[in-house]
């Protein structure tokens, strides 16, 4: 023990982690938590998702113990931005430490396993330790005792503690249940699909049918020998590390007193770091100080003048002491104010964030940085003063005038901000009879926070009534709006003088408005400005609006006599009628399954195989695999230029930059070899930009470093010089491709057949919409794992690479071509991808081969993993496309013809984009249109090449047709469901426009799903419901709408191999690749079952003697790509095959053994197998037939949205799905990916912005600006039922596939989202605001909070109060 405080003394960087203690005796300041934890321990459950705060997959909780009190504080915080220096004596625990595979998994584990909530993986140890820091900060609560097993944990909390954990897999409903399973307010009846307990016990399903969480025998996150340590007072040596700590003002002013003497020496202020999460700076810092052990800047202090925050006060700590104060002594008013602030920051960033990013840092970045702070906001509308410090000079100001300065220089110290108690503001207003109202707001695409907002606002009003006159007088206001595109957060001044001393009338408010409208003026460059000022307009008429309307509706009677300040009234009283209310977050859901024991344990919903491996984190993916010795570390530098030569690549300074070897380009191919990157059967895309580019983001170097940081910061700091000159524009538009003829062929073999004849089926019809038009964006894959490889060089001019890819077969073959090696030279091995959705199809390709290329130059191991912005850059994503369409239609809604002329953008080579137009049609073809015809383009533009994102084409048109019915309707004034209703597909006229894909009558199941899904959804009931409560809501409309989806796959051949080893334990190779999509487990049960034709004894854990183990090109060739939702299935019936042969050959041994004993076991079996010399490993290669190969999946889904009118954001309420799984393989798995899917399709059809620059480069470059679903973003109620479809021989048994085609069902909550829009419209009009053409409109994909604004009326607030100032 004396030896450790020794130590400790001495100031080195002593922590734990785990457990374990670290000691570190030199440390680069910049060091992150993440990248210590990831290169130099054997802790990899910490993944690096974004690098920038946004995605939680690197959640660690990180315990501080106080020696004084003797208490542990715990909480989390992302490892990805938290400097190493800064934990110093503290006790970080990861996944891995709260259990694993060696000492027994935790609970959390085993019912993230159990509720099927993890499917790739990659996000599920941060979601794990976001749990538990939320069950371990519960259980120290004074909250009564819960029942044994239970935590003090509640519902809401459990949900909200994954609020800012991403996850692109699940859709996040098993992972709440997970999660809310362990509340102690939980109703286990409501728990989702688990393992736990089965179908029909529900009455019995109780909290001891789950794993035990035993709330004495938790792990102790801070151990006692840092406890010794942290009491010997622990301080790092600031030379080595480049750490200071100042433990008072004059240690901190000296400090940057000498660092301002000693020129040249770079300095950062520093608290929680997360600042760098958005300003991602590069430049090196030679010194950080730490601000955290200042008391004056750590202090909370709450006096009858307000309440004092510490600079570096964490937003969490503020919260606490707000929600603390706002129950304390503070006059109502104050508490108020306080509530509705900590309220506010609740919204801000996700916990892992707020845990450690503090207020002063926030505010110094909105003071000098200009970010768009919520906090700025809030507390100018609270009147907040700050404390700064500049040498010896306090001053004590406005938040306001802080604000308005220039930015704070590098000797200024914010020490707090105070808010003040509102008596003091009484005291400014003393007219005694008055009230006190203060409301916050933001627009957000997400609403619990992990998004900034388009803009934020805080106001503050003091106001009284005049009993005569029933009037409300404003006495005084503080308005403040922030993040709409300005430099810092303002005050409406001009509007406040205006109001001040001002009867609250609409004719005042629309005076008001105008004002608000002339000064929230977003600066240039900002993206939906008007969108952003009228959401001022709206969040300052829902203030003013319901005092206005409180004078006329009576709430006065309430108000007079009451003694003014104490009593406060709160805006929800005014909400306006509603019938179901619906909470925050995920309410409900429910999953209706049925079993098929026939071919047990196919059908079985078993758990995902390796799942809690993957909740502990243990699971390796690529960039788990520890580096070989001597391993470089690559990092593209891509082409910001779409169409330009390039001069040279060198870099701004003389010298490499810190840790950089080489530059590896096309120069650097072999003799022999080609410079290809990507290779597929329909050509070749090369690796890098030779002396041209051919669009932005191509890749034209690969940066070699000694470290992974070394490699991005040298790629950022690369300098491409390019030339112009004398080079044609480039085609960065489809119209542009079409009239410069740059088309890609598509090959007649796959090109789709028009249906009919569209001049007759025109003729037809009694209506005709003609040359409609429809856009649609891009997206991108957000798999959660970037794209990565190791490459290793072995003997004899060969390379082992390890990639995550959908395809090893083709990386193979393009590494070898690059190298100019055969290809038995390369070994590409893929055991788990996290998360490919197609991005890791192709794209991952040229990502391994530059690795391959490197290593083979230099001979040493060469490793990437992709940083997110590259990633982003690089990936190119789903096919963006233009549709014009002509369509001919009944009067009855009966579409007679369909023309469309559809430009897709293939981007610069073709990748799989030839497979499109036939997707497209595919899934268009759902409704019969009388005749179908189309032109189809496919343009190359100089953009990234587009690849196969999940349902690529097939969403798009599924989309398309959806799109065209509506409209129909819309031009008819009917509802679009009796529209898509009567063009539904008899069997005959699906014969027609399927062929052989339609199969037996029997099998065209997609009538029962859409009457059965009418039923289930109470679809009519709810139709009624939403009329009414459209005709009581002014500021809210809702609308339901019922969509089909048809989905034609085909079955590609795929390998298997069944090996049975010595012991018996079975090992099987497959062609597909586990993305997460549960392949491994469906072929392990395929396994069971088809071995299991040999009766045998024992056999009651069979499933675990089988292990499914990493694709590798050598060992099975002929892999293929795993895509397109049939690889599980081809899978399994290969290794069918397999055991098939298998048996034939342990029949005979089995018969004859039978004959000398009753009871054969397993084990006894294969051993008499080896002693007779049977071949006990058999290859397959499946080839599906030409009549089955081929077959079309049918679902449906009902979606309810909410749309508000002030600011545009939707809200889905409920979503249900009925789809037809045939005989499901594995129930589970096929739910997971039917929800994972929906959600996936929400994300594209409501929130993910795909972007480009003006130079066609990818400006979405990460977690703040593409926003992928999260838990608040769900539908509330998620219902899923499978359709059990029964026996279909042509199947592989019976199944069907799950993977993408419950993607397209989404399209169902843009559909009702545009009926809600609808009715806001018939609204607007009403008020005579629109024309007679106010229906037919189109809304864009994504329904993006600006679009559906913009819809329902960026001035519908003033169009709402001009009518009623008029009808005055
Ligand atoms: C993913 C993510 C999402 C976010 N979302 C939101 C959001 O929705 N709304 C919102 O308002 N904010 C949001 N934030 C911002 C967040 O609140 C800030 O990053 C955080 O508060 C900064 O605190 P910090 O301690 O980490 O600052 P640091 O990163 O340590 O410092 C930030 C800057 O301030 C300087 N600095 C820090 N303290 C002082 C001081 N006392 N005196 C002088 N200079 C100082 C530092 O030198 C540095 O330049 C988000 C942040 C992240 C990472
Ligand atoms: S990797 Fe840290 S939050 Fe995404
Ligand atoms: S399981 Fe969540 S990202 Fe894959």
């Amino acid at each position: 023990m004396e030896e450790e405080s020794e130590m400790a003394k001495k100031g080195h960087l002593v922590f734990a982690a785990n457990g374990q203690r670290f000691e570190l005796f030199t440390v680069d300041p910049s060091m992150t938590l993440l990248e210590f934890l990831r290169t130099q321990t054997p802790f990899k459950s910490v993944k690096l998702g974004c690098g920038e705060g946004g995605c939680g997959a690197c959640t660690v909780l990180l315990s501080k113990h106080d020696p004084l009190l003797d208490q542990v504080e715990d909480f989390t915080a992302s490892s990805c931005l938290t400097l190493l220096c800064s934990i110093n004596g503290c006790s970080i625990t990861t996944s891995e430490g709260l259990g694993n595979s060696k000492v027994g998994f935790h609970s959390i584990h085993k019912r993230f396993s159990g509720f099927h909530a993890s499917q790739c993986g990659f996000c599920t140890p941060g979601m794990c330790m976001s749990l538990f820091g939320a069950l371990v900060n519960a259980e120290k609560t004074d909250r009564p005792e819960p029942s044994p097993g239970y935590s003090k944990l509640t519902v809401l909390e459990a949900e909200k503690a994954i609020a800012g954990n991403l996850c692109r897999c699940t859709g996040y409903r098993p992972i709440a249940d997970a999660c809310k399973s362990f509340a102690s307010d939980v109703d286990m009846e409501d728990l989702g699909f688990n393992s736990f307990w089965k179908k029909g016990e529900r009455h019995e399903v109780n909290i001891s049918g789950l794993p035990l969480y035993n709330r004495n025998h938790e792990i102790c996150t801070f151990p006692a020998f840092l406890k010794r340590e942290v009491k010997a007072s622990m301080l790092i040596d600031s030379k080595r590390c480049s750490w200071n700590q100042p433990s008072s003002f004059q240690e901190l002013q000296g400090l940057l007193k000498s660092y301002d003497a000693n020129n040249g020496v770079r300095m950062k202020l520093v608290v929680g770091n997360t600042g760098m999460g958005y300003y991602k700076e590069v430049e090196h810092y030679d010194r950080y100080i730490d601000l955290r052990y200042i008391p004056e800047l750590s202090m909370i202090r709450g006096d009858h003048t307000g309440i004092e925050i510490g600079a570096s006060v964490t937003i969490s700590k503020a919260i606490e002491a707000l929600r603390e104060e706002s129950k304390g002594e503070f006059i109502s008013a104050s508490k108020l104010v306080f509530k509705k602030i900590a309220d506010h920051m609740e919204k801000v960033a996700a916990k892992f964030i707020r845990n450690i990013g503090s207020i002063g840092g926030n505010l110094v970045m909105a003071q000098g940085k200009h970010f768009p702070s919520d906090i700025a906001t809030i507390l100018l509308a609270a009147g907040s003063f700050v404390h700064i410090i500049n040498g010896v000079i306090h001053e004590k100001l406005t938040l306001e005038e802080f604000l308005e300065r220039p930015p704070l220089d590098s000797k200024s110290v914010l020490i707090s901000v105070r808010i003040p108690n509102c008596g003091s503001i009484k005291d400014v207003y003393p007219e005694g009879d008055s009230k006190l109202f203060f409301e916050t707001y933001r627009a957000a695409p997400r609403p619990l926070g992990n998004a900034l907002p388009y803009l934020n606002a805080a106001f503050l009003a003091e106001v009284s009534c005049s009993k005569s006159s029933n009037g409300i007088m404003m006495n005084s206001c503080q308005l403040a709006f922030g993040a709409f595109g300005t430099k810092h957060a303002i005050r409406a001044r001009k509007v406040e003088e205006f109001l001040t001393g001002n009867w609250l009338t609409n004719a005042v408010l629309c005076e008001a408005i105008k004002l608000v409208k002339a000064t929230v003026v977003p600066d240039d460059g900002t993206s939906d400005p008007a969108y952003r000022s009228s959401l001022a307009v709206g969040f300052l008429f829902d203030f003013l609006g319901q005092l206005v309307d409180s004078s006329s509706n009576g709430w006065l009677k309430g108000y007079s006599g009451i003694s003014m300040l104490e009593d406060v009234i709160s805006k929800e009283k005014y909400d306006n009628l509603d019938h179901v209310k619906y909470p925050t977050l995920l309410s409900s859901s429910k999953q209706v399954i049925e079993l098929n024991k026939e071919y047990h344990p196919i059908g079985e919903p078993i758990t995902k195989s390796g799942s809690a491996l993957q909740a502990s984190g243990e699971a390796v993916y690529v960039d788990d695999i520890p580096s070989p010795g001597n391993c470089l570390y690559g990092s593209f530098i891509y082409s910001t230029k779409p169409f330009a030569r390039i001069k040279g690549i060198g870099f701004n300074s003389k010298s490499l930059p810190d840790g950089v070897t080489a530059l590896v380009s096309f120069k650097d191919i072999p003799k022999g070899g080609q410079n290809i990157g990507l290779l597929l059967s329909f050509g070749p895309e090369r690796l890098f930009a030779d002396e041209l580019t051919q669009y932005a983001g191509e890749p034209v170097a690969f940066v070699l470093a000694d470290s992974q940081k070394h490699a991005d910061v040298g790629a950022k700091l690369a300098v491409v010089d390019y030339d112009l000159e004398n080079l044609e524009s480039p085609i960065l538009t489809v119209e542009e491709a079409v009239e410069r003829s740059s088309l890609f062929e598509i090959p007649p073999v796959i090109c789709p057949k028009q249906v009919g004849d569209f001049s007759k089926g025109i003729a037809e019809a009694d209506h005709k919409i003609l040359s409609a038009k429809i856009k649609l964006g891009s997206q991108y894959y957000f798999y959660m794992e970037n794209q990565t490889a190791l490459a290793v060089p072995d003997e004899d001019n060969c390379m082992v690479v390890y990639s995550s890819i959908q395809c090893p077969e083709y990386a193979q073959a393009a590494i070898a071509k690059c190298l100019g090696v055969p290809e038995h030279n390369v070994r590409v091995l893929t055991r788990r991808v996290g998360g490919g959705f197609g991005g890791k199809v192709t794209k991952s390709m040229p990502v391994a081969t530059a690795c391959a290329l490197a290593a083979h130059k230099y001979q040493r191991p060469v490793r990437i993993s992709m940083n997110r912005k590259t990633d982003m850059i690089m990936a190119g994503g789903r096919h963006p496309m233009k549709i014009t369409y002509s369509v001919g239609f009944k009067s009855n809604g009966k579409i007679t013809a369909l023309y469309l002329d559809i430009l897709i953008d293939a981007g610069i080579s073709l990748d799989i984009s030839p497979m499109m137009p036939k997707a497209v049609v595919g899934a268009l073809k759902k409704y019969n249109w009388g005749a179908l015809s189309f032109d189809i383009k496919l343009c190359k533009t100089n953009l990234s090449s587009k690849s196969a994102m999940r349902g690529p084409g097939d969403l798009q048109g599924s989309y398309i047709a959806e799109a065209i019915i509506e409209q129909v309707a819309s031009f008819l004034s009917v509802d679009a469901d009796s529209v898509r209703a009567i063009n539904f597909h008899t069997y005959d006229s699906l014969k027609l426009f399927y062929d052989v894909s339609a199969g037996d009558p029997l099998e065209y199941t997609l009538t029962s799903i859409w009457d059965k899904l009418a039923t289930s959804a109470c679809f009519n009931q709810r139709t009624q419901m939403i009329k009414e409560f459209n005709r009581y809501n002014i500021w809210k409309k809702r609308g339901i709408s019922r969509i089909p989806c048809v989905y034609d796959v085909s079955m590609r051949p795929t390998p298997g191999k069944v090996s049975i080893l010595h012991d018996g334990s079975i090992v099987v190779e497959v062609g597909g690749i586990e993305l997460g999509q549960g392949l491994w487990t469906k072929v392990k049960q395929m396994a069971a079952f088809a071995l299991s034709s040999i009766k045998y004894d024992g056999d009651a854990d069979f499933l675990d003697k089988i292990r499914v183990i990493q694709a590798d090109t050598l060992s099975l060739i002929q892999g293929g790509i795993t895509a397109g939702s049939t690889t599980s299935e081809s899978s399994c019936e290969a290794v069918r095959l397999c055991c098939e042969v298998l048996v034939e050959r342990l029949m005979p041994l089995k018969e004859r053994l039978q004959m000398q004993t009753d009871s054969i076991r397993w084990e006894m079996l294969i051993q008499k197998a080896y002693l007779e010399a049977v071949n006990l490993s058999v290859n397959s290669f499946f080839i599906p037939d030409f009549a089955s190969k081929q077959y079309l999946n049918y679902g449906a889904a009902v979606s309810e949205v909410e749309v508000d009118l002030l600011t545009g954001q939707t809200t889905i309420l409920r979503s249900d799905i009925l789809y037809d799984c045939g005989q499901s393989l594995n129930p589970a798995v096929d739910l997971g990916q039917i929800e994972g899917a929906f959600v996936q399709g929400i994300g594209f059809f409501m929130l993910e912005e795909y972007t480009t620059n003006s130079d066609g480069l990818v400006d979405t470059e990460g977690t703040w600006t593409y926003k992928i679903p999260t838990i608040d973003t769900i539908p509330k109620q998620l219902n899923v039922a499978l359709l059990h479809s029964g026996r279909n021989p042509k199947r592989v048994l019976s199944s069907k596939a799950s993977g993408e085609p419950p993607l397209l069902l989404a399209a169902s909550v843009h559909c009702a989202t545009k009926a809600a829009i609808s009715e806001a419209r018939k609204q607007l009009h009403s008020w005579g605001c629109l024309d007679g053409s106010h229906l037919t409109f189109q809304v864009g994909v994504p329904a993006t909070m600006p679009i559906v604004k913009e819809l329902c009326g960026l001035d519908v607030v003033e169009r709402y109060l001009q009518c009623k100032v008029g009808r005055n």
